[in-house]
């Protein structure tokens, strides 16, 4: 099985640090303790409202780190003005909703294709990584072979939302579903929302992911034991659900 890389979303620190307005927690020093514990990449969302990361931290952020960023982005002009200057390793597409508490569905691809096939040829021309975070229906991730992108992201929210029982393994029979179809259309295949400590092995256990994205968990889970420690123990669980070759 292919190494399966851990990606970090950092988004939280930086909640907490604008909740008094200075520069403490930095988001920046979160994702370098990050990358010393064994991150594979950082991933951030600049919002449309600059809720948790601003413009000045995703520039400090490539600046620091020597892992990959991932940049996720709603699929505006703006945002694609951003992501060209930036130049960062990968931009994720994702759905944005100013009233939404986090990206709570996935992003119709079907039926947005003339919006989003320039963007996405905008961002690749730039030497940028494109992919779409979807939930794993096979229209949309035609759709997203169809336009080009490089990535899926599947949409673990439902899954880890569900209690254990028949209405998670419906979900987890659709993420399985779905990792082998964007594989076999060619795609590389992440996924990410949700994830915890309890949800990670299932999902780490499907051999055509390549890359889980975790934030929320990992920051809160850091207030009780430490960063490095939370993200040793993540990165534990997803090898024992994949013994490398
Ligand atoms: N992947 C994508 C595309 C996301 O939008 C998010 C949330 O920002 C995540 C992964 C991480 O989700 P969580 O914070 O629930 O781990």
């Amino acid at each position: 099985m292919e190494y399966l890389r851990l990606g970090v979303n950092i988004d939280h620190v930086a909640t907490v640090r604008n909740a008094r307005g200075g520069t403490h927690p930095s988001p920046i020093a979160a994702a370098l303790l990050a990358q010393k514990a064994g991150a594979d990449g950082i991933t951030a969302h600049l919002r449309e409202d600059r809720r948790h990361i601003r413009d000045d931290d995703i520039t400090a952020l490539k600046e620091a780190i020597d892992i990959p960023l991932n940049f996720e982005m709603a699929a505006t002009d703006e945002m694609v003005a951003v992501a060209l200057k930036l130049l960062p390793n990968a931009a994720c597409i994702v759905p944005e909703r100013r009233e939404e508490l986090t990206t709570e569905g996935g992003l119709a691809v079907t039926g947005q294709q003339a919006r989003l096939s320039p963007l996405i040829q905008q961002l690749k021309g730039a030497g940028i990584r494109v992919s779409l975070f979807v939930d794993a229906e096979e229209a949309e991730l035609r759709a997203a072979a169809d336009l080009g992108a490089d990535i899926v992201e599947l949409h673990t929210g439902r899954y880890c939302d569900s209690p254990a029982g028949n209405q998670r393994s419906q979900e987890y029979e659709r993420i399985a579903k779905g990792a082998q179809i964007a594989a076999a259309l060619g795609l590389e295949v992440h996924a990410g929302h949700g994830l915890s400590f309890e949800t990670v092995p299932e999902i780490a256990a499907l051999p055509e992911i390549v890359e889980l994205n975790i934030g929320h968990f990992l920051i809160g889970a850091a207030i009780y034991t430490g960063l490095e420690d939370v993200i040793l123990q993540m990165r534990q669980l997803m090898s024992r659900a994949r013994p490398a070759k």
